[in-house]
């Protein structure tokens, strides 16, 4: 990665991180933007600055980051309402809908973001696509024994689907639900809500990485140092 978009990333962790407010119910994001923000946060938190935040955790990895930034961690069970939300993504499109779930943690993302009043999108420009899918597959969460069925719904989607193989780990990569992630690499634009609405009708899918109408805000950090904010 290089210099500049670890810049993008900082800087839009750290403008996000400037909106928390205290007594704010947060939901903490997964992947290196969104630990840029955690970061963030914590630096606010160790100044003494903000002192009483909490926050629900899209992943093992993010609930990680937040014990070690003095984030105090919650669950959807104790709170009615997360305020803020942030993340980063993998693409963008112009509508603000995404592809998220490089990190595989993309269903626990979902049912956090969800619940925000605000779901804040943390992206460098290199994740702004005309058409989802033109860079990215989308990840599709199952459960194992699914896993032929499910393969066979993707294809008639007209993707091309892949079991998402260990990298440390010998056989697939098993997601914090303990289920499988099969990528559906899409050759050509495709129908987001019919995607959507076939693979959450499959049996045996859990979830999937296409988070439509969900963002409301979108921080990008541009190459020139600047950051840019659209609204929904
Ligand atoms: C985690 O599964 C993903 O949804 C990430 O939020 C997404 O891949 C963005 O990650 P980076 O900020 O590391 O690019």
């Amino acid at each position: 990665m290089g210099s500049s978009q670890d810049e993008a990333k900082r800087i839009v962790g750290q403008r996000v991180a400037s909106w928390i407010e205290n007594g704010m119910v947060l939901g903490l994001g997964t992947g290196s933007t969104a630990a840029r923000a955690i970061e963030a946060l914590g630096a606010r938190i160790a100044s003494g600055e903000i002192t009483n935040v909490c926050g629900v955790a899209t992943s093992f990895a993010a609930e990680q980051l937040a014990r070690r930034y003095g984030i105090r961690l919650t669950s959807l069970d104790e709170v009615s309402e997360i305020d803020l939300a942030f993340d980063g993504a993998d693409e963008v499109d112009p509508a603000m809908d995404l592809i998220k779930g490089r990190g595989a943690a993309q269903t626990r993302e979902k049912i956090v973001e969800s619940q925000a009043r605000r779901f804040v999108v943390l992206v460098d420009e290199s994740k702004l696509v005309d058409n989802l899918g033109s860079r990215m597959p989308l990840p599709v969460e199952v459960v194992p024994m699914s896993v032929r069925p499910v393969m066979d719904a993707i294809r008639s989607l007209g993707a091309v689907p892949e079991i998402r193989m260990g990298q440390k780990k010998d056989g697939p990569v098993v997601s914090d639900q303990g289920l499988w992630i099969v990528d559906a690499t899409f050759q050509e634009p495709f129908d987001s809500a019919h995607v959507n609405n076939v693979l959450l009708h499959t049996p045996g899918v859990l979830d999937h990485g296409l988070f439509l109408g969900l963002a409301t805000d979108l921080l990008v950090g541009r190459a020139d140092g600047n950051v840019t904010h659209q609204t929904r």
